[in-house]
């Protein structure tokens, strides 16, 4: 290869890098966005599942969409996503306490599979009670895990 040459493949491999690292970091701004969409989602389950009151058809949409929610949350958790990364509140303990998010994520799956088992049932008073469980999940993670609003 002469010179110019080298040089020109240099350029191209520079670009190529740049591009790539990119996608990564759109990949991650989307992460971040459909999480934080799944937390809304949680939120709005919970307020449906309320307002569902007697109405069994009624409750066990809302408590799939809690369910499905947290389990989608758990999957757009990519390593670079830590707060201030795109305005996330995700702090970095997230990944540097990974049995510990696990174990408060795990806690949430389980009280949502719970209020799913009741919803598929008859009973409207486990419903409420399953659903008050789920709403007990919240604080206890974004204490240990959520950050301060990124201005
Ligand atoms: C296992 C941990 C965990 C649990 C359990 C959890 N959250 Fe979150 N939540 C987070 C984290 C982390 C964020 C910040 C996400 C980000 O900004 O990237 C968040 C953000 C939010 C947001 C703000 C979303 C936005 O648009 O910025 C809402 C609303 C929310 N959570 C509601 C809830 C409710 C309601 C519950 C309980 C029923 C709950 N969360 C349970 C970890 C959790």
């Amino acid at each position: 290869m002469t010179r110019s040459r080298i040089q020109i493949a240099i350029a191209a491999l520079v670009i190529a890098a740049i591009g790539g690292a990119a996608i990564a970091q759109d990949a991650n701004t989307d992460a971040v966005t459909a999480r934080k969409a799944d937390m809304q989602a949680v939120q709005a389950g919970l307020g449906a599942l309320r307002a569902a009151g007697a109405d069994m058809a009624a409750a066990k949409a809302a408590a799939l969409k809690v369910d499905a929610a947290f389990k989608d949350f758990g999957t757009k958790l990519p390593a670079g996503t830590a707060t201030p990364f795109a305005k996330s509140r995700a702090k970095a303990e997230i990944w540097s306490d990974g049995p510990g998010f696990k174990a408060a994520l795990d806690k949430a799956t389980a009280a949502s599979g719970a209020l799913v088992a009741a919803a598929n049932g008859t009973d409207a008073a486990a419903v409420t009670a399953a659903g008050g469980a789920v709403g007990g999940v919240c604080a206890g993670c974004h204490g240990a895990y959520r950050g301060p609003v990124v201005p």
